[in-house]
């Protein structure tokens, strides 16, 4: 029995887009404060889907979710007693850095969130300094954020969300398009994130990465249900497992323990 709060409770869960072309069917899953979980699945399994779904930007078409105690419906969202706090606890990183920056500086871009939440502006600019200390981006506060490159775009990404210290942390294939320093990087910041006892929630097909930033995983498989639920590295040495879900090819030669040595 799990002694920590439950965050969120997926119940058989079925999501589609399109009437006739099911995305996610009959998903359950419970995710405890402070766990780190991997969602792991081939391209087009519906891993964003989901994250979309558990942060309340789209709604299941059967099932229920409940977040923080309460059913996460289009109606309980505009409820602004529920909102509030909802969209303070949850931050989501986007697959496409893209989708979320939208301001004319990237100072702009990291003080939006703290401002909405009813910061001063003093306290503001303290918090964008100090996450911009943090993620080592200090130098492009002053620029546009559409000319940055991808990664500097995924570091002012997640900037801006960690700017309001969110409980809980949706990551959408984070190290996509990172160089090798930067990623290795990332890795170590959410092992430092898991430490300090944030819900970490990643989607990604990068195995590479997984036993570093997740202790339980949940594989998505091509039919859009749920092949596995449990701990990583249980997970990450199902070879068939991960051949049937086309996680790896027959002449991938990934094993568990394959990731970098962490300092
Ligand atoms: N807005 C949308 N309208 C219609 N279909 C969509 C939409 N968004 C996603 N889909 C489809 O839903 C399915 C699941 O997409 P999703 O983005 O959740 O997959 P994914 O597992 O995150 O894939 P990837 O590894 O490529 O990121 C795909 O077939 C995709 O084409
Ligand atoms: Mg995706």
């Amino acid at each position: 029995m799990n002694k920590r709060p439950l965050l969120f409770a997926v119940d058989n869960l079925t999501y589609h887009y399109l009437p006739d072309k099911l995305v996610l069917e009959s998903v359950t899953l419970d995710v405890y404060q402070g766990e780190s979980l991997a969602i792991l699945g081939a391209n087009g399994s519906g891993k964003s889907t989901l994250l979309k779904l558990l942060s309340g930007l789209i709604f299941p078409i059967q099932g229920q979710i409940t977040a923080f105690g309460h059913e996460l419906t289009e109606n309980a969202l505009q409820d602004p007693v529920f909102l509030q706090p909802f969209r303070q606890k949850v931050g989501f990183v986007f697959q496409n850095s893209d989708a979320q920056l939208f301001s004319a500086t990237v100072w702009d871009e990291l003080a939006f969130a703290p401002l909405q939440s009813g910061l001063s502006p003093e306290e503001t600019t303290y918090r964008v300094e100090d996450v911009a200390k943090l993620l080592g981006i200090e130098h492009l506060l002053e620029r546009p954020p559409y000319r940055l490159s991808g990664g500097e775009k995924k570091k002012v990404a997640l900037a801006c969300v960690l700017s309001v210290n969110p409980e809980v942390l949706f990551l959408d294939e984070p190290t996509n398009g990172l160089d090798p320093r930067t990623q290795f990087w990332l890795v170590e910041f959410l092992m430092a994130l898991k430490q300090a006892g944030k819900t970490i929630i990643t989607a990604t097909h990068d195995l590479s990465i997984v036993e570093d930033i997740a202790e339980r995983a949940i594989v998505v498989n091509e039919n859009h249900t749920l092949a596995a639920d449990g701990p990583v590295l249980q997970i990450l040495s199902d070879r068939k497992l991960l051949l049937d879900v086309n996680l790896i090819h027959e002449r991938s030669h990934f094993h568990v323990g394959a990731s970098r040595q962490h300092g």
